[in-house]
């Protein structure tokens, strides 16, 4: 699943080795960080950005900073730093809302640019947000839609000629099972459905490939492994090939043709700009930019060398110490996103143990530790230090204390 040389001006950048690059990042010492699947570190530089964008542009331009900050082009700039992320076409992503928000767009132009059919199949490991989506969506359209889920080993032999839409999460939120992305979306093109890929846990986590895979579309949130901060806006790519006729579901005023025109009728922007909908999260998106920053150096492929070498590393560490707990990750390092995850009965208590020990992974429900791996801050000797608490948190027991027992909101 590598890129071919063609593609690599995408993901080559001039950053290949990640051992001073931790220093980008505020990580309180003595912390050792695994949960940047979930809520990548703060960028140093993004407190000092978004100071100036408050300060130099909201403070002293005020409203006028629309026009001459370029607030209103932002969308479109950021979403053209995600597309080399992605293997995106220049033009082809924009940015806004939350990923739940760009699934429900994404899904509601599909399933019109398929009328005749009427199943949209995705599988057990998506993540459920993505299918409630679809369960609103469908009950809203009310034309006999079906959502059909199977096990992710048997999406490929599901694809026959009823699906309209295949609907998939690349890598598995809770195992980090890694589908390819090529072979299903052309085997969907075979049967005439369309392919929407979430691209949550793979965006920043190892190169993407959208163009070359042929995808339809294409959503995925920043505040993981790009470290946008919490609650940064979501992207969504549409195929160049589909962006003038995908009808935008949510049609806001800010994916207008003219939306300073004030017309009474909606008419879509060209392109992806039809699937803004509303005033972008100008802030938030300047604390993302200061992470593309980074983001825009990086070598994508030296990166993904690196996340196989240090997962392969923790799977052998653990492995060797704790037979209590179960890989449920693929072991072949090419089926796994950037993250390894183990099934251990008590793993909600055994996670609060390693994060009261300063190494902060976090718990999928029934039984899933996650280890979210970032080699632009994750270093061999993390690894050491998450398996040797790994170790002392399950063969001493550690677990069983009462104080980390209390369940918590979030996970
Ligand atoms: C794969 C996937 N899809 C969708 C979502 C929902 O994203 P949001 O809360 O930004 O709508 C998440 C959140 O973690 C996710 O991991």
């Amino acid at each position: 699943m590598r890129t071919n040389d063609s593609d690599r001006g995408r993901t080559t950048g001039q950053l290949r080795d990640f051992a001073r690059t931790r220093d980008l990042f505020e990580i309180p010492r003595g912390i050792v960080y695994f949960d940047g699947n979930s809520l990548g570190p703060l960028p140093r530089d993004a407190v000092e950005k978004v100071r100036r964008v408050m300060v130099d542009q909201w403070g002293h331009e005020l409203v006028l900073a629309w026009n001459t900050a370029g607030w209103f082009a932002q969308p479109r700039r950021v979403g053209d730093r995600i597309a080399r992320l992605i293997g995106a076409e220049s033009g082809s992503v924009t940015m806004g809302d939350t990923l739940s928000i760009k699934v429900y767009q994404a899904l509601a132009s599909a399933i019109e640019m398929n009328p005749q059919r009427r199943v949209i199949l995705s599988d057990v490991g998506n993540f459920p947000s993505d299918l409630y989506m679809a369960q609103g969506l469908i009950s809203s359209l009310n034309q006999g839609h079906q959502l059909k889920l199977v096990t992710p080993e048997r999406v490929e032999e599901s694809i026959d000629t009823d699906v309209a839409i295949l609907m998939l999460t690349e890598v598995d939120y809770r195992t980090g099972r890694r589908h390819d992305m090529a072979r299903l979306t052309a085997k969907a093109h075979a049967r005439g459905a369309l392919v929407i890929w979430d691209l949550a846990h793979s965006v920043g986590a190892f190169p993407v490939d959208l163009a070359s895979a042929g995808a339809d579309f294409a959503v995925g949130c920043t505040y993981k492994f790009l470290n946008g901060g919490p609650g940064a806006p979501a992207f969504i790519y549409v195929a160049p090939r589909h962006a003038e006729r995908a009808r935008p579901a949510l049609s806001g005023w800010m994916g207008h043709d003219k939306p300073f025109a004030f017309t009474k009728h909606y008419v879509a922007a060209s392109g992806v700009e039809r699937m803004r909908v509303g005033t972008p999260p100008v802030l938030a998106l300047a604390a993302l930019e200061a992470s593309l920053d980074i983001w825009d150096q990086v070598d994508l492929d030296a990166l993904r060398d690196r996340s196989i070498e240090l997962g392969d590393l923790l799977i052998a560490l653990v492995e060797g110490c704790c037979s209590q707990l179960r890989l449920v990750s693929p072991r072949v390092a090419c089926e796994r996103g950037s993250q390894v995850s183990f099934a251990f009965d008590r793993g909600y208590a055994a996670m609060q143990a390693l994060i009261a020990r300063g190494v902060i992974g976090d718990f999928r429900a029934p039984d899933i530790m996650r280890f979210g791996i970032c080699p632009l801050y994750n270093g061999e000797e993390d690894i050491r230090k998450a398996a040797a608490a790994i170790d002392e948190v399950i063969n001493g027991c550690v677990f069983s204390r009462p104080e980390y027992q209390v369940e918590n909101a979030v996970t």
